[in-house]
């Protein structure tokens, strides 16, 4: 029998994105989330549950700002070094060897390899149970041009996009249907 904790495991495969922030003294961090989702049109806010012991808890609610980079297929090592501890003497941005640009409007940096980036200001943050699901408000997007279709949708089948099941698990079924 599956335990009630383990329920996460079954709302999958879910989008993974990778979160650069950024602290007082501007050293900067990168980590893996899954759980992950847009919650309003107007204004554009995504909402991401954070345990409060990551790292990137403590930047975020110091800096207010955060930027959600989507990643490729390619980049499916990258992720799981940024789904590792953080490490006071070596910036997980540097061991996973991503390359990385000024952000426009926020502190942290964006990734350059990621095909979208999102800048983000922080709305709100409210405790849910052992995680925190942090708010944020879209401020700003850059995307590459073959990464979306003319109405703006992710060209999944291009991106490939690592959809994350649980641990080490991660899922790649493109195939995109209208009806
Ligand atoms: C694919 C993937 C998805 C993850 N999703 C989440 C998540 O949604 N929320 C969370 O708190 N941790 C999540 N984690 C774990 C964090 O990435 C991990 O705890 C990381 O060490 C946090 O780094 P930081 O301390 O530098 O912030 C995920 C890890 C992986 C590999």
């Amino acid at each position: 029998m599956i335990k009630l904790e383990d329920f996460h495991r079954l709302i999958s495969p879910r989008p993974t994105v990778l979160v650069t922030t950024v602290d007082e003294k501007g050293r900067e961090d990168v980590a893996a989330f899954s759980w992950v989702m847009p919650v309003s049109f107007d204004p554009p806010l995504v909402a991401i549950a954070i345990g409060p012991n990551k790292h990137s808890y403590w930047n975020i609610t110091r800096i207010n700002e955060f930027v959600v980079n989507i990643p490729t297929e390619k980049m499916l090592e990258k992720v799981w070094i940024a789904g590792g501890p953080w490490d006071p003497k070596q910036s997980k941005i540097e061991k996973a060897k991503l390359k990385t640009k000024p952000s426009e409007l926020v502190r942290p940096p964006r990734l350059a390899d990621c095909p979208v980036n999102i800048e983000c200001m922080v709305e709100n943050a409210r405790k849910a149970g052992d995680h925190v699901i942090v708010i944020g408000k879209v401020v700003k997007i850059h995307v590459k041009e073959d990464a979306i279709d003319e109405r703006g949708n992710l060209k999944v089948d291009v991106v490939r996009p690592p959809l994350h099941v649980a641990d080490n698990l991660f899922a790649f079924p493109y195939v995109t249907k209208s009806v």
